[in-house]
């Protein structure tokens, strides 16, 4: 089975890698697709966000780093992707998580289910946006990030 496991990555954090490496246990192929979205703005660049995971999952083979824009169903079908995983942390997340899962397989006409992973405890409460706030003020995002993407984290706020 082939999925997908779409996202922002802003950065990529120690929750989403997580996911990541269970999904890479799991099923035969990982694509982690991260959005280009020129409205949003990010943090880091799409590519730099491509080459920080790509550098971090250089040892799973079966597990590819792409990048999508547009629709997600779009994507996956053009790619002969089966599948979309999405972490669930908490309750909170369930209810974007849901909608997301009901609109894509409705607009990709029942083809591309939503699989979701729950996240490990250790990492439950990471997010992203947490992470370059917390950078933002100076706190310490070392135990929330992989070492390298923590350093770029700060480096990227203080030249700011
Ligand atoms: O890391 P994120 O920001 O929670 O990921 C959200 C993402 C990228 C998976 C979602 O916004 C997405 O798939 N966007 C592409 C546009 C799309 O397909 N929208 C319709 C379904 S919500």
């Amino acid at each position: 089975m082939r999925v997908i496991y779409p996202g922002s990555f802003d950065p990529v954090t120690n929750g989403h890698l997580d996911i990541i490496k269970r999904a890479s246990r799991l099923f035969d192929e990982v694509v982690v697709a991260v959005l280009v979205n020129k409205d949003k703005k990010s943090l880091f660049t799409t590519e730099e966000r491509i080459e920080m995971l790509k550098e971090l999952l250089y040892d799973y083979s079966n597990v590819t780093v792409d990048n999508f824009s547009g629709l997600l169903v779009d994507y996956t079908k053009n790619n002969k992707i089966d599948a979309t995983i999405r972490g669930l942390r908490a309750v909170s997340d369930y209810e974007s998580e849901l909608q997301m899962a009901h609109l894509n397989i409705g607009l990709s006409d029942g083809e591309l289910e939503t699989l979701f992973l729950t996240a490990t405890p250790s990492v439950s409460f990471v997010s992203s946006s947490a992470v370059r706030e917390i950078a933002e003020f100076g706190g310490d995002i070392s135990k929330l990030v992989p070492y390298k993407v923590a350093e770029k984290t700060r480096d990227k706020y203080s030249r700011r």
